[in-house]
């Protein structure tokens, strides 16, 4: 925004972090989807020195939440309660500022990786989402924000402290350019709910539907919609909703319907309704019983990417944890890029991605310290799940 700023202590010119680009080394993505594993700074930076630029179209992030928090895995099952034998997913542990530059610092990078019809969604809580915000509108121009989604996370809850609960986070929605992003129109089907309270007739093949007018509000004196069909004029300020020769057309097919005092109203099938426009709310509740801490809900991803991407396109989660992201790009006919520093994430996604074939990046030593990386193509993760990702690499990638 014009003239407004968030100033925090160690905020970095944008050249500075532009920087790191010209000192990174390269790498070279192949045909596969690729998840790699490191820290996503140093790999964004990599790929912005390797010609990458301007080539995602969809970037979903759910980074940390400043939550001071380690998020860890006990048999099998996460908490953030850390017990003997604790595997840690990761840590979330900055200081806000500190916080708020890391954040910074990679959406810099991601900005440079869309491509002209790209867009981002950064998933974030109701305590930091609103500082977000406004760095987001620093990195990307306030004009390309789209929607602060609220996403209903969890049934109600009941909590203790003496405010409301809170059942939910948010999604900020940006374009690279808006007006250009790639925006699908995907809509949301009827829940049963609707469709019985929308839809109370039942026909005698037991479809469900309601009827509207045959006429809408508008006169027309010139027009065909303003003129005679069956003998009756439209009433007064109102004019048939389509040409007198479709209505009949509709009747012939048995799609009006007359009341016994010679009213007709055009039918109108539950089972052909187009959906609902997607509003700014979302009831998309995260699994009960997560792969990893914090997992997202995958038919949101889902929806995301159909709506934001197309089949040819790249869409990249630089803080891919489970995969889910990944997953649902997958599923969808999307290539991907997964990024995460986390072992247990790579261990999960390479799990998880049964049967699907990715290439395999490693980009970090344990300290986040660059290395001369391996990669592997992985065709079949359950010959993986008790291998050793290292024993498997084919190739050397020197980055
Ligand atoms: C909230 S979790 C993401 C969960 C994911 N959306 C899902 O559905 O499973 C955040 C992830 O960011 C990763 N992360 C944090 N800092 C990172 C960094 N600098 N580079 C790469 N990954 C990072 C963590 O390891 C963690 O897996």
């Amino acid at each position: 925004m014009d003239g407004i700023e968030l100033n925090y202590q160690g905020k970095k010119d944008e050249d500075e972090i532009l920087g790191s680009v010209s000192n990174a080394k390269t790498i070279k993505l192949g045909k596969n989807p690729t998840y790699i594993s490191g820290d996503n700074f140093a790999v964004m930076s990599s790929l912005l020195a390797s010609g990458y630029s301007g080539s995602v179209d969809l970037i979903y992030i759910d980074p940390p939440f400043n939550t001071n928090q380690v998020f860890n895995v006990n048999d099998g099952r996460v908490s953030t309660i850390s017990r003997n034998g604790s595997i840690v997913a990761y840590s979330d542990d900055l200081k806000p500022f500190e916080y708020l530059e890391f954040i910074r610092e990679r959406l810099i990078l991601m900005r440079e990786l869309l491509s002209e019809k790209g867009s981002i969604y950064l998933h974030i809580d109701c305590k930091m989402g609103h500082y977000v915000k406004m760095i987001m509108d620093e990195v990307f121009g306030a004009e390309n924000f789209l929607n602060d989604i609220a996403r209903i996370k969890s049934n109600p809850k009941n909590f203790k402290r003496p405010a409301y609960g809170n059942q939910r986070d948010m999604v900020l929605f940006y374009a690279k350019n808006k007006g250009n992003n790639i925006f699908n129109n995907i809509t949301q089907g009827l829940t049963e709910k609707e469709i019985e309270s929308k839809f109370k007739k039942i026909d005698k093949d037991g479809r469900r539907y309601n009827t509207v007018p045959v006429h809408a509000p508008g006169e027309t004196t010139t027009g065909e919609t303003g003129g005679y069909w069956r003998d009756m004029l439209p009433p007064k300020g109102r004019h048939w909703r389509t040409s007198p020769k479709e209505l009949d057309k509709l009747d012939k097919a048995g799609l009006i319907e007359w009341s016994k005092n010679g009213v007709p109203r055009i039918k109108k099938y539950a089972d052909e309704h187009k959906g609902k426009k997607i509003q700014d709310i979302w009831n998309y509740i995260d699994p009960a019983y997560p792969l990893y801490p914090t997992e997202k809900n995958l038919d949101m991803l889902k929806m995301i990417v159909r709506q934001s991407s197309n089949q040819n396109s790249l869409v990249m989660d630089c803080f891919a944890g489970s995969g889910s992201t990944l997953l649902a790009a997958e599923q969808t006919g999307r290539k991907w890029l997964g990024i995460d520093q986390s072992e247990y994430s790579a261990k999960v996604v390479k799990e998880r991605f049964s049967k699907i074939k990715f290439d395999y990046i490693e980009f970090t030593n344990a300290n986040g310290e660059a290395i001369e990386k391996e990669s592997a193509t992985i065709e079949s993760v359950e010959s993986l799940a008790t291998a050793d990702i290292r024993s498997l690499a084919q190739a050397k990638l020197a980055i």
